[in-house]
């Protein structure tokens, strides 16, 4: 199979958990319920999730793992809220402004400013409920499960930090701040770094601690997601340039309208896309450290864990060449 048949599978699985996590399309404030899920159900690529499900099957024992998969699914449900409520928002005209997003109206667009805010807000903190709300169920189906609160509970404070002011909003509001200005090369890091490898990083670190990774693996897969992430922003900043709204399924010329300082204006076209390849490279290089130095920790994974290496390392490549 090839890597972007297995990624059209692994993306029709999440589609179908994140299903099960919808609000429920009622009572007085439905059109708020109506204008998360539209948000969330919007055709993305469903990349967080997709790395929180392969750094859980990369590090989780055999033993553990079934226990462990609705929890598991609620935490990839979870990546994807944020994920869904950082495009809401940035979405905004007082951010970038974007009427189109994965192919159809931005939230704002399609319901109003203020339905965009508040469903921003309620998937932001709908992404905590979901995790804690499944443990909860299960712990009361199985109470064996207690034993998995404090990867529960670490794995929440990575979503926490990486989401909020120590991650993505952090990096938004640098972005925000400085439109219109001239960056260094140190404040474009620290933007990419954040609004976009935080989350990505945060993923793989999630998956990676409710499997049960100890402190060397978790430290190699953060390498891993860190680089996987900036080659990401970087290549989102050269097809805003380079592609069609059709294609992306959001504007183009965004970033340049937005007067945003990005990896494509700083670097131009040649030397970012070299940028791409360094990083991926850099990606690559963690990962097949970690399976290296750890193979010990991470064979206790065995053939899921070895399908997921392979599909780490050539996701990493696929996305330095994205389309989309
Ligand atoms: C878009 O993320 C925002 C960035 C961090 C560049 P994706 O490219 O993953 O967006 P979807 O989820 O596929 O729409
Ligand atoms: C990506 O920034 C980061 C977040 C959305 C948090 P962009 O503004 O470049 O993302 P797109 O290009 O609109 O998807
Ligand atoms: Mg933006
Ligand atoms: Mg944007
Ligand atoms: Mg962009």
């Amino acid at each position: 199979m090839s890597i972007k048949e297995a990624l059209g599978k692994k993306k029709e699985a999440v589609e179908a958990i994140l299903r099960s996590f919808l609000a429920e399309e009622k009572g007085f404030d439905r059109t708020g319920r109506e204008a998360m899920n539209y948000s969330l159900m919007a055709p993305g690529k469903r990349i967080r999730p997709i790395l929180v499900e392969e750094a859980f099957f990369l590090c989780c024992k055999e033993e553990e793992k079934e226990v462990l998969l609705p929890i598991l699914h609620s935490f990839m449900a979870a990546i994807e809220m944020i994920h869904s409520f950082s495009l809401c928002h940035d979405d905004l005209p007082a951010m970038d402004n974007d009427r189109v997003r994965r192919g159809q109206d931005s939230t704002w667009a399609h319901f109003s400013e203020a339905q965009g805010i508040l469903a921003g807000d309620a998937l932001s903190l709908y992404a905590f409920q979901a995790v804690l709300e499944t443990f909860q169920k299960e712990k009361r189906k199985n109470p064996a499960l207690s034993r998995y609160e404090g990867r529960v509970l670490s794995a929440l404070l990575v979503l926490s930090r990486e989401a909020g002011i120590d991650g993505m909003v952090g990096g938004q509001v640098v972005d925000l701040e400085k439109e219109g200005q001239p960056l260094s090369e140190e404040e474009l890091f620290f933007i990419m770094e954040k609004k976009t490898a935080a989350l990505l990083r945060a993923s793989l670190l999630m998956g990676a601690i409710l499997g049960g990774a100890g402190e060397k693996v978790q430290d190699e897969i953060t390498l891993y997601g860190e680089n996987l992430g900036l080659a990401f922003q970087i290549r989102d900043d050269i097809l805003d340039e380079i592609s069609t709204t059709e294609e992306l399924g959001k504007p183009v010329h965004s970033d340049k309208e937005e007067g945003k300082t990005t990896a494509y204006s700083l670097y131009g076209r040649e030397r970012a896309e070299e940028k791409v390849e360094e990083y991926t490279e850099k990606a690559i290089s963690a990962l097949e450290n970690l399976h290296r130095e750890h193979l010990a920790e991470v064979c206790q994974a065995g053939a899921d864990g070895d399908n997921a290496y392979i599909f780490l390392k050539e996701l990493a490549l696929y996305l330095a060449s994205r389309k989309k």
